[in-house]
């Protein structure tokens, strides 16, 4: 694992976006993999700057992301669609068919799981996925459990996380109590891991993650066993 620190959010969010710039540039059909929370929005903030003023383009590539709450459509501006079109999407050239986030109204939720890992297989997995971590070391919404479960699945949040996310609603009992969650495999699948963080709580989760036991209480301590995983953490 290879651990950056930096001193700003804004220095962290720039090197992530280059990190991304550079994929994008050097394979324009690239697979993205992403995710939603406070960690990637300076990430995305530089990325649509660059498409603005630099002309970087995601015109040709595809983005597969982490989740979704389970009950909210993409047009509740506290889903995580809705968060992808506001703070990356609607400011670049992407194509909109080539975005795919868990449908939150799924009649079939399991069966959505199911198509979602089919796709996810069939593109190969992405050439990067980006990553926070949760206040209790979750990796998208692969909550603390008893074992790790490699498909997309539906979850039950944990109150930590409930908590945690009440900040984006009017209260907490406005948060929903289940999401769908790409699964350990899928993430696992990725050719490249970016994880960003801010603060001294993520920084301790971070370090018990990489060097402690890998186990399924502390999800993202999954990525130790991955090859190529790149932290970059921000100490505000
Ligand atoms: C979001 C996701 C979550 C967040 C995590 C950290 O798609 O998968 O794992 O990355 O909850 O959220 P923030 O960055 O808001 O602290």
């Amino acid at each position: 694992m290879e651990f950056h620190s930096f001193k700003t959010f804004e220095e962290m969010s720039a090197a992530a976006a280059g990190a991304i710039a550079k994929i994008l540039r050097a394979r324009p059909e690239c697979i993205l993999g992403l995710a939603t929370g406070s960690s990637p929005v300076g990430t995305y903030d530089e990325l649509a700057r660059m498409h603005r003023e630099e002309g970087l383009s995601f015109a040709r590539c595809t983005t597969v992301n982490l989740d979704e709450y389970l009950g909210l459509p993409g047009t509740h501006p506290e889903s995580y669609r809705f968060f992808m079109e506001k703070h990356l999407f609607s400011r670049v050239d992407i194509r909109r068919e080539r975005t795919f986030v868990p449908d939150g109204t799924a009649a079939d939720p399991a069966a959505e799981c199911a198509a979602y890992d089919a796709r996810l297989e069939r593109l190969g997995g992405t050439d990067l996925q980006l990553l926070g971590i949760g206040p209790d070391g979750h990796i998208g919404f692969n909550e603390p459990d008893d074992v790790f479960t490699p498909q997309t699945h539906v979850v039950d949040l944990a109150p930590s996380t409930i908590e945690a996310n009440s900040r984006f609603f009017e209260s907490e009992a406005d948060v929903p109590r289940k999401a769908l969650t790409m699964g350990m495999r899928g993430i696992l699948l990725s050719r490249r891991i970016l994880l960003v963080a801010s603060g001294p709580a993520k920084r301790k989760r971070i370090d018990e993650a990489f060097s402690g036991p890998v186990t399924p209480r502390l999800p993202a301590s999954i990525l130790q066993l991955h090859r190529d995983v790149t932290v970059l953490w921000s100490e505000d």
